[in-house]
């Protein structure tokens, strides 16, 4: 079945001892910050793990790989060689970097073993399925990064795990809808292709929200800390209370390997803040970490945002519809299981100092703020329309 190393023996042994030096030591003199925090540290685990990535240059996978290797772990990772990581670069001289492509050559993965593969990469049904075949008996867990777009639409108001995701795309739905549902259901799909290869006990899924932080090439979230930086009058769509959440891409990435070294089979989800948070809450808070001279134009009506096509403003989805319950996602179950969280702060002034740093084009950041479909750009002349109106 699996490798010798991972064997059933080797992992009831795991299990016991699994918790790692630097979490025990602290435990001994001083007690808060096992209290606090009992797996959050970066020193040496106990038990090196081998590590297969499938994808890891992009956004997720280089903080997974800083953390591990400072873990002690060694590290694979599997892709195309197209994707250039954009941030943590120095570390990859550290890693075996194996080069197929998921749609048709796999052949550097045949005849290896690992203790754990990281599926970041796993965006299409035939390549999750592939890997699975391949890798169910020369690897012990599969640990398969999904996203709370599984919940899709997000009717509920405490999302769980339990929540059961769409596994069909329905018929007679909008461009939109089918957009949404579409990746989901893959998601779903393929959660259930790794459980039923390499079973409940060798499976972790993790569902996370919107990641944020240094290396995010979306742009979705980074428009905050760049508008409330810059200052003026600024438009914030949304009711005070709306809720959001979004997780730094370092808590989610450090933990995941913390939940691989526990052997922590399951599904989680995962997102940030640790407690309930609103959209202004969220504005102030990114706009206390720079300071600028900013003054705000709250608009809380759906209607009005509707007309001007402001839907979203990423962490704010206007919570009405398929929507509702989109930032409303449980998330007990991870933070029980270690979850960490890095202050607001502490993000939008990395992803800061990140976005205006040699490692992003400089046509992207003019793209963020003046581009034409930059809220920023549009929100002078709606910023008027609504005084005139109020
Ligand atoms: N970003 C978010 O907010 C968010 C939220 C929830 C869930 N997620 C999920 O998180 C995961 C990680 O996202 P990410 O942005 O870090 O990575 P990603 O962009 O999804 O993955 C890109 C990685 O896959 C490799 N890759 C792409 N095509 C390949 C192919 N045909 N064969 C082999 N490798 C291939 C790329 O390298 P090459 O191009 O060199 O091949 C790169 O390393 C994704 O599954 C995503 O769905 C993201």
């Amino acid at each position: 079945m699996h490798s010798n190393k991972t064997g059933n023996q080797g992992r009831r042994k795991f299990l016991q001892t699994g918790i790692s030096l630097g979490a025990m030591l602290p435990l001994m003199t001083n007690p808060f910050r096992l209290a606090a925090n009992p797996l959050r540290d970066t020193n040496i685990s106990l038990h090196p793990l081998r590590i297969l990535i499938l994808g890891g240059t992009s956004f997720l996978g280089p903080q997974q790989i800083a953390y591990a290797l400072k873990r002690g772990h060694t590290v694979s990772t599997f892709t195309r060689g197209k994707t250039k990581p954009a941030v943590q670069k120095d570390i990859f001289d550290e890693v075996e970097q194996l080069i197929g492509d998921r749609e048709n050559n796999l052949d550097a993965l045949r005849g290896r073993t690992w203790d754990v593969v990281i599926d970041n990469s796993g965006n299409k049904l035939n390549w999750v399925k592939d890997a699975v075949a391949l890798l169910k008996d020369n690897v012990d867990i599969y640990l398969y990064t999904s996203s709370t777009g599984v919940y899709y639409p997000y009717l509920g108001h405490d999302i769980t795990e339990q929540t059961k995701p769409v596994l069909k795309v329905p018929e007679g739905i909008t461009k939109v809808q089918f957009y949404e549902y579409d990746y989901g259901v893959m998601k779903a799909n393929n959660e259930n292709q790794v459980i039923t290869g390499f079973g409940k006990d060798r499976t972790i899924i993790v569902r996370p929200t919107y990641m944020v932080g240094p290396g995010d090439k979306t742009d979705r979230f980074t428009y905050w800390p760049e508008r409330l930086a810059l200052g003026g009058e600024i438009l914030v769509p949304g009711k005070a209370d709306d809720p959001v959440q979004y997780i730094d891409v370092r808590d989610v990435a450090e933990w995941m390997i913390r939940l691989a070294e526990n052997r922590k089979a399951g599904i989680y989800n995962v997102a940030g803040p640790a407690s309930p948070t609103g959209m202004h809450a969220f504005i102030y808070g990114t706009h206390a970490s720079f300071n600028s001279e900013a003054g705000f134009v709250m608009i809380p009506d759906y209607e009005f945002l509707t007309r001007h096509n402001i839907l979203d403003a990423i962490p704010w989805i206007m919570p009405v519809g398929d929507n509702a319950g989109s930032a409303l996602i449980n998330i007990k179950h991870a933070v029980t299981n270690g979850l960490t969280f890095t202050p607001l702060a502490t993000t939008v002034k990395d992803l800061h100092a990140w976005w205006n740093s040699n490692d992003v084009p400089e046509e992207n950041r003019k793209k963020l703020l003046t581009g034409e479909n930059s809220l920023m750009a549009r929100e002078k002349a709606i910023i008027a329309e609504w005084k005139t109106r109020h």
